[in-house]
């Protein structure tokens, strides 16, 4: 018998809010900036999930603490096939905890490492599919900051999806962001201006066409003259220095070539010099040249059914090895060799704090109360049932306003919303969301005060109702592009 007493491990009690003991952890299988990637097995479902968990006090002394609340309220409000989902967040007095989808093809890094490149073919399907997802989260208002092979998922069939929404933030079409973001080799020019005068969403554009240029051109032998070992395999990109300070300016410049090997087609080499060119007003994707929905339309892409894109109908061209977990396996290693702190579920000491209201406190809270208070518990089996109502809300608000500019008539108007409202099962993409709730009952009542002034004509065109399950999250949260701006400073 030892003299030390070990903390004993909770049992899993599933009547009680999610928490760790409801999990068996697998294997390491990933680790970024703030976090460490987990594979776990839900006791109770046996689903496998990735949990990513970040230490408090580490997150605390990286000044990282508004970017985790902000990721985990981001991933609460975003529903897309092209993006992975958040199923739970909890914490424990260490640790923040998010469970996300478990990606089984691991991310594009791992492919790519292991294949070297893509084929003209599986690059595009994949680039395709991250437009989409783009595509969807700017609809959203939002602006992913640090796309690279690393934050890009494949599943098991090869399906690519976005991940990683720690430096993410809400954007407004009226005002430009400052805060310097992102990981250099990605990072768009205007982002490194030395005048500042500001970037929008179009960086994430200028980033997918670095990763699209890393995919088609794989690695490359490079002399590096100081080395012990001079010759060293590395990924071919647009730009790269010896030094970040050389990096930079070379993206400031962005003059770059296209290498002759492999040999690509003349619409790809045009998107990607398209999408990385310098002034971002000038750029394919930004609101001047059309905006998000323009790449989608490039001829490189022509001969997508985006409609089957959108609804994973597509046969991916790069499918993952099955047989095998695609992680790095030095990953689980490490963990077990130099990790000083072994995750394990643990009873609560600290007691939990509730939220606060701004008006309620004037005293400002700590790190640790901040995140106590503000990293949310989310368990999406409590959600009500899935709502069955599905439709790209883009495209359903704007064909709704087509027909309201060219109906003549109230009972013509009625009739034609009617038919939209029937016909919506041509828009279904993505989960049900705050902005397709919105939408859809916007239509609703325009109709049902149509049908209260109409006549009996109009009793055809009753409504079902509509479940209202989503509730919205986005609150802008500008501290965070401050704490950006001034983590970045130091
Ligand atoms: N849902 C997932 N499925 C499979 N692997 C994942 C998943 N989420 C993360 N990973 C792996 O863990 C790594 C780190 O996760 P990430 O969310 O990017 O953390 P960080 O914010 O610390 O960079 C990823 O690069 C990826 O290899
Ligand atoms: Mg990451």
């Amino acid at each position: 018998m030892g003299c030390c007493q070990s903390e004993e491990e909770i049992p899993a009690n599933f009547t009680e809010e999610v928490n760790l003991a409801h999990f068996d952890l697998i294997c390491a299988i990933g680790r970024g900036a703030y976090g460490k990637v987990k594979l776990v097995c839900h006791k109770q479902s046996k689903i496998q999930y990735a949990l990513k968990y970040i230490d408090k006090q580490q997150c605390i002394s990286q000044k990282a603490v508004d970017y985790i609340i902000q990721e985990r309220n981001l991933l609460e409000d975003i529903h897309c096939p092209f993006v992975c989902n958040l199923r739970y967040s909890f914490q424990d007095d260490e640790n923040m905890f998010m469970v996300m989808d478990m990606k089984l093809g691991g991310d594009l890094r791992y492919a790519l490492t292991r294949k070297g490149k893509m084929k003209e073919d599986a690059a595009k399907f994949i680039f395709a599919e991250l437009c989409l997802g783009i595509i969807y989260l700017h609809s959203k208002k939002v602006v992913h900051r640090d796309l690279k092979p690393e934050n890009i998922l494949l599943d098991e069939h090869g399906h690519a999806c976005l991940t990683d929404f720690n430096i993410a933030t809400y954007f407004k079409n009226t005002k430009l962001m400052h805060a310097i973001a992102g990981s250099l080799s990605y990072m768009a020019p205007e982002i490194l201006d030395k005048e500042k005068k500001g970037y929008d969403q179009t960086i994430d554009w200028w980033s997918l066409g670095i990763v699209l240029y890393e995919m088609l051109f794989g690695k490359v032998l490079v002399v590096i003259p100081l080395k012990e070992r001079n010759l060293v395999l590395l990924f071919q990109r647009p730009f790269r220095g010896k030094t970040d300070n050389e990096l930079e300016d070379l993206i400031r410049k962005a003059i770059f070539t296209i290498p002759v090997e492999p040999l690509i087609s003349e619409e790809c080499a045009d998107i990607i010099k398209r999408l990385l060119i310098k002034p971002y007003t000038n750029r394919l994707g930004s609101k001047d040249t059309g905006g998000d929905l323009e790449i989608t339309g490039h001829a490189w892409l022509k001969g997508y059914d985006w409609t089957q894109l959108e609804n994973l109908e597509v046969t991916p061209i790069y499918v993952p090895d099955a047989k095998k977990l695609n992680v790095d396996e030095t990953i689980e290693l490490e963990e077990l060799l130099f990790s000083d702190k072994q995750l394990k579920a643990k009873p609560r000491k600290i007691e939990k704090r509730s939220s606060t209201k701004p008006t309620e406190s004037k005293t400002p809270l700590s790190p640790l109360e901040k995140i106590s208070s503000k990293f949310k518990l989310f368990d999406f089996t409590k959600l009500p049932e899935q709502c069955k109502v599905r439709k790209r809300s883009a495209a359903w608000d704007e064909k709704l306003s087509k027909i309201q500019q060219h109906s003549t008539s109230r009972v013509s108007l009625a009739s034609n919303i009617s038919d939209l409202y029937e016909t919506r099962s041509q828009y279904v993409l993505f989960e049900p969301d705050a902005m397709t709730i919105r939408s859809a009952k916007s239509v609703q009542s325009s109709l049902s005060s149509l049908n209260s002034v109409s006549d009996a004509k109009n009793t055809k065109h009753a409504m079902p109702e509509i479940p209202l399950h989503f509730k919205k999250n986005t609150e802008y949260d500008e501290s965070v592009d401050m704490a950006i701006s001034q983590a970045s400073r130091e």
